[in-house]
């Protein structure tokens, strides 16, 4: 499937946009008195994501009525800076009246393999299952200059055949443990929304995009929601050679 391509002037215009996306959801979800359950990506891009939802939604959105999770995390304490829980929390959690209880990390400071199990329990438990996986009403992905997404990295394009719903992977590059979400969760998802922005990541996208010679090797082509909506949200610099 291809994604419907969504291109904004800046950052904060790509983010206002799926802010948008969020509120309309989490509304919908509400007015049938039912929850949204949200994966959310780490790293830089989502900051100001979260920053327009704890500034421009913190009275909007009906903060109890949403459970957030995590495609990825690194295998680190919450408290470290390379925590994607932390980065959430700073930017977000902090700033709304999220009940703790929707707030469902993957817990970096775990031993990873066993974390990936307790994680995979989690989303058995909260999650409403389709085609016998695990359902996200919404999944916001990041992508790596190298084609990564949530943590799956080039060398583990199996783990978008894996049975299993999270998996422990290595940062090919820091060497660094994460837990990751499994390619059939993402692509369980209901709606399933890659938000890239800057001029680094222009190359990967019209690589993934115009599906240029090799780029099945990158994880990020595997993404593919066949029942599900399947965006790409731009800033104008990642866009640039779409
Ligand atoms: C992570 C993310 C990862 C991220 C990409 C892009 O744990 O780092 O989940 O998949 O989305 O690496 O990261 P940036 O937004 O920092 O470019």
């Amino acid at each position: 499937m291809k994604p419907v391509i969504k291109k904004f002037e800046t950052p904060l215009e790509t983010a206002e946009k799926l802010a948008e996306v969020i509120c309309s959801i989490a509304a919908k979800k509400s007015a049938a008195n039912n929850n949204t359950y949200i994966a959310v990506s780490g790293g830089n891009t989502p900051k100001i994501l979260f920053n327009v939802l704890a500034e421009e939604y913190k009275e909007k959105i009906c903060w109890e009525k949403i459970h957030f999770f995590w495609v990825d995390e690194r295998c680190v304490p919450p408290e470290d800076k390379e925590s994607n829980f932390g980065m959430t929390k700073k930017f977000l959690f902090d700033n709304v009246d999220i009940p703790e209880e929707n707030i469902h990390r993957i817990k970096g400071e775990n031993i990873p393999e066993k974390e990936a199990d307790r994680y995979s329990a989690v989303l058995e438990k909260y999650l409403k299952f389709e085609s016998g996986l695990p359902r996200f009403d919404l999944i916001i992905l990041g992508i790596g200059t190298d084609g990564h997404t949530a943590s799956i990295f080039p060398d583990q394009l199996e783990l978008f055949n894996s049975k299993n719903f999270c998996a422990v992977t290595v940062h090919p590059e820091s060497g660094q443990k994460r837990v990751t979400i499994t390619g059939n969760v993402i692509n369980n998802g209901a709606r399933v929304v890659f938000m890239i922005t800057g001029e680094n990541k222009a190359n990967i996208a019209a690589e993934i995009i115009k599906k240029k010679n090799g780029y099945e090797k990158y994880p990020s082509a595997h993404v593919n929601p066949l029942k599900g909506i399947y965006e790409w949200y731009l800033d104008s610099n990642a866009a640039k050679l779409l």
